[in-house]
């Protein structure tokens, strides 16, 4: 995985009954939950995302359908297929994030570390590259 990226598994009581997936704030992820929110019904070729966060830590987990998930530091680049609502994907400080090959039923839900601010976004790439560049050197 791409530097502050992460799979994250989380427990599935699954049975005769059906999947029950449970994440607790600071225990399954390493944050404390401030916010959630949830992406459907994303027409067919369309992608999401172009944009970094400077603070903000999340989890996207796919509850239903498959997605793609573009990853990308100055030097590095990914793509994560999600589909497995047990299985979530870590994305840390200063990371580059595009979603795209969303399914008619995808579900895409992410789980937050902060409130929603508009001035955490980095949403131009040269922006970001000069941010990301400085932030990731050694
Ligand atoms: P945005 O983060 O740009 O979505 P994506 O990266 O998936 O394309 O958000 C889309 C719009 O929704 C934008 O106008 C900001 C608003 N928004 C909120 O008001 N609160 C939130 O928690 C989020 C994530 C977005």
């Amino acid at each position: 995985m791409i530097t502050n990226t992460k799979m994250i598994s989380f427990q599935d009581h699954s049975g005769k009954l059906g999947h029950l997936v449970a994440i607790e704030g600071n225990r399954d992820v390493p944050f404390e939950i401030k916010r959630v929110y949830y992406i459907t019904g994303v027409p067919e070729h369309v992608t999401r995302g172009f944009h970094s966060h400077r603070k903000l830590e999340q989890v996207l987990l796919c509850l239903n359908g498959e997605v793609k998930i573009r990853v990308k530091t100055p030097r590095e680049e990914e793509t994560v297929v999600l589909n497995d609502p047990s299985k979530g994907l870590f994305i840390g400080h200063m990371v580059w994030r595009e979603m795209f090959d969303f399914t008619p039923s995808t579900v895409l839900m992410v789980l937050a570390s902060e409130y929603y601010t508009k001035y955490d976004y980095i949403r131009d790439y040269g922006q970001y590259s000069a941010e990301a560049n400085n932030f990731f050197k050694e």
